[in-house]
């Protein structure tokens, strides 16, 4: 049987129960009402979407509790954003990037913010976001900053950007922070980072548990490797930090090995780690993080500064 593609549901017909079927049914209702409040937030940018009472935590009983069809203050569910665990970074994704950075449409994703009027550009990106929870600790820290999340699974990347719809308004009226600085789009930031990022462009690159590849046959996949260093490389400022965390010995031996033979990149020491008030929030807001800390794990943590290009040196 061929595996399932990136966002097919996993059931069948005929051999899934009633009980499934209506839970994917109920599912498919909610993602198909939020894909409307997201056109609806794009068209309508910078007015958001019609208020609603909202809950600030991801479990607490929404205010449609059993129901399937969302209030659109409320943080979004994880159980109606099921999606495969993993997807391949070499697949055909027919995702959309553009030909150049000029040439991305910042506006929608950042609504509230006067791209032009200011010239701002994303200074931090969240490499793998997952579900989320970096940008959303690190957003208030970085106030002036845009920050930007790039995920390659479809239902994770809506889920990410409902859960900052919701923040967004929930936050309207807060006079010191709306969450207007963090944003996420569906991306491999294997293939496409240079479409999207202009030369030295970003500050803070983060690679928070990456996906670990354990078989040798599949490192290849890893998201560090020689010839994506010297992409990041690119994209990241002189001075720039790319920072890495993983509860996986091997694959945080892998990503020093390769960052340490890079020479556009030189480890930062434990004490500089001890002090950044980044690695601290890396270290405890992402979601894998936090599953990471639940189950007793272990943490690695590395963080290697963006050297000058050697024509720049004396
Ligand atoms: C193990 S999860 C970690 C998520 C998040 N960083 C955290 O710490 O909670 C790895 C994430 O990277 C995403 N990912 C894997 N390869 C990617 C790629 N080439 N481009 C963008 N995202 C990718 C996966 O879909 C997944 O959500």
């Amino acid at each position: 049987m061929s595996e399932p593609k990136e966002g097919q549901q996993l059931t069948n017909a005929k051999t899934t129960p009633k009980s499934n079927r209506n839970a994917d049914t109920k599912r498919k209702l909610y993602r198909e009402t939020m894909e409307n409040v997201r056109k609806q937030v794009r068209i309508e940018s910078p007015t958001p979407p019609p208020p609603a009472p909202a809950s600030e935590s991801d479990t607490a009983t929404p205010t449609t509790a059993g129901s399937a069809t969302p209030d659109l203050m409320e943080l979004p569910r994880k159980r109606f954003y099921r999606q495969r665990a993993h997807s391949n970074p070499f697949s055909d994704h027919r995702l959309d990037y553009p030909t150049s950075p000029s040439t991305m449409d910042w506006s929608t994703i950042y609504p509230a913010t006067p791209l032009s009027e200011k010239n701002k550009k994303v200074e931090i990106a969240d490499i793998g976001c997952g579900f989320g929870g970096l940008m959303i600790d690190l957003g208030p820290q970085f106030p002036d900053s845009l920050i930007l999340g790039m995920e390659i699974r479809v239902q994770v990347t809506q889920y990410v950007e409902d859960r900052i719809m919701a923040l967004r308004k929930l936050h309207e009226q807060d006079p010191v922070y709306k969450y207007d600085n963090i944003g996420v789009i569906r991306g491999n930031a294997m293939k496409f980072l240079p479409n999207f990022f202009e030369k030295s462009q970003l500050s803070k690159m983060f690679f928070c548990f990456p996906d670990p590849h354990f078989k040798q046959r599949k490192h290849k996949a890893r998201i560090i490797t020689n010839t994506l260093l010297s992409e990041y490389a690119y994209v990241l400022k002189e001075g720039g930090v790319i920072y890495t965390i993983t509860d996986v010995e091997d694959l945080h031996q892998w990503m020093v090995m390769h960052l340490e033979q890079h020479p556009l990149f030189e480890r930062l020491s434990k004490e500089w780690e001890a002090e950044d008030k980044c690695v601290e929030i890396m270290y405890n807001a992402t979601e894998e993080g936090q599953k990471v800390e639940r189950n007793k794990g272990s943490k690695w943590v590395a963080c290697f500064k963006r050297l000058p290009n050697p024509e720049d040196c004396e």
